[in-house]
């Protein structure tokens, strides 16, 4: 089953791009977007939604943390995302007009199921379930749903259903933003182009595979690991740290790149390698003087930039340029790298790629 490749989580890396056009499958000859492929409800819902509420565990989170930044910039209505074992116990302020969206590989994770029923109860009736598993618990119990056609995932550390998850969001983005009066027909057109060509800049991050696999040797021995992203790439920050704990069992933190003199620039040091999400958008000359704080110090630091960001290579500074800028669509090909970077540390250190030590691949007891 696993064909050329050494483990799922590499086999299913590479996925990324056919499972990415499978799931955007519905766009593929379309000039305008349809509510309808959320749902046969979905044009009634979007046109009530005053805001969005997003509930999700891991790395299905911070598909919402990301899809945060665009629902505000792009539909302009607030989004906020909330760990699901947090929100399914706390006294929240339900808001009937709100849009509840359950974010879920396997759709059977027991917080986010639980988070779920807890805002039923307390009034919610517009709900959304993003999944990768049609017949599962969660898919079967919102109004509205999209099914991600990933493919099965055998990893435990998420690759293809996260990717895919963001695909869905954009797309959710867009409808919502039309419902809400702030999408053109070009602007719209533009996306979809973009969302279309999403799986050949994705084959071109991965074709960056052999110099990734050159960084790996600089983090397998190291103990610990700072990534920093901003705005929307920020929760990629987090993923990639995220991903390095779960399959290299080195200690990886991340942080809006702003927060580094708040606490933890005490931590960088000449060992502590410095992963920075810096492609050229808005925040980069922001970026910049972030990362000076951390040459400053000693830090090493490993930049995933592009073309346009202008960050060169020195002592202490590597730097690799992604093939394309991306624009909103930018965190979908930077978290590609960010997983190829994990899993060749992890190959390194020799670890259980597959299945890490502690970790079931579906959560399903809380
Ligand atoms: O199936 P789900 O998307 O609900 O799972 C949520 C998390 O358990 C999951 O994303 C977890 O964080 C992964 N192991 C991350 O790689």
């Amino acid at each position: 089953e696993l064909g050329d490749y050494s483990h799922y989580m590499q086999k299913e890396i590479f996925e990324q791009p056919q499972a990415l056009s499978n799931t955007l499958e519905m766009i593929s000859g379309a000039g305008q977007l349809q509510p309808g492929i959320f749902g046969a409800e979905a044009a009634e819902i979007f046109q009530q939604v005053d805001s969005v509420l997003i509930l999700a565990c891991g790395t299905s989170s911070y598909a919402g943390m990301t899809a945060k930044y665009w629902i505000e910039q792009v539909a302009g209505i607030p989004c906020n995302v909330e760990i699901a074992s947090e929100y399914r116990y706390r006294h929240s302020v339900p808001n009937p007009t709100q849009l509840v969206v359950v974010i879920s590989q396997s759709g059977e994770t027991a917080d986010t199921l639980a988070a779920l029923h807890h805002a039923k109860a307390q009034g919610h009736t517009f709900t959304l379930a993003i999944c990768n598993v049609p017949e599962s618990a969660i898919v079967r119990e919102t109004a509205l749903r999209f099914i991600t056609r990933a493919g099965p995932e055998i990893g435990v550390a998420s690759t293809k259903a996260f990717t895919t998850q963001l695909s869905a969001l954009f797309l959710l983005t867009l409808l919502l933003a039309k419902a809400n009066q702030r999408l053109s027909d070009d602007a719209e057109k533009a996306y979809l182009d973009e969302l279309r060509h999403l799986p050949i800049a994705v084959d071109k991050v991965l074709a960056l595979e052999p110099s990734i696999e050159a960084w790996s040797q600089h983090f397998a021995n190291k103990h610990h690991a700072l990534f920093l992203g901003r705005g929307r790439h920020y929760p990629i920050a987090l993923e990639g740290a995220l991903k390095l704990k779960e399959i290299s069992y080195i200690h990886a933190e991340a942080y809006p790149a702003g927060e580094l003199k708040h606490g933890p620039l005490a931590l960088v040091d000449s060992e502590m390698p410095v992963v920075v999400v810096a492609p050229n958008d808005e925040m980069l000359e922001k970026l910049k003087a972030n990362m000076q704080e951390v040459s400053a110090r000693g830090g090493q630091l490993y930049v995933f930039a592009d073309g346009g960001s202008a960050v060169k290579s020195s002592d202490g500074v590597n730097v690799l340029l992604m093939p394309e800028h991306y624009g909103l669509l930018s965190p979908v090909l930077h978290v590609v790298a960010l997983q190829l970077l994990s899993y060749h540390v992890a190959l390194v250190k020799g670890t259980d790629v597959d299945k890490p030590r502690n970790l079931a691949k579906s959560v399903t007891v809380e």
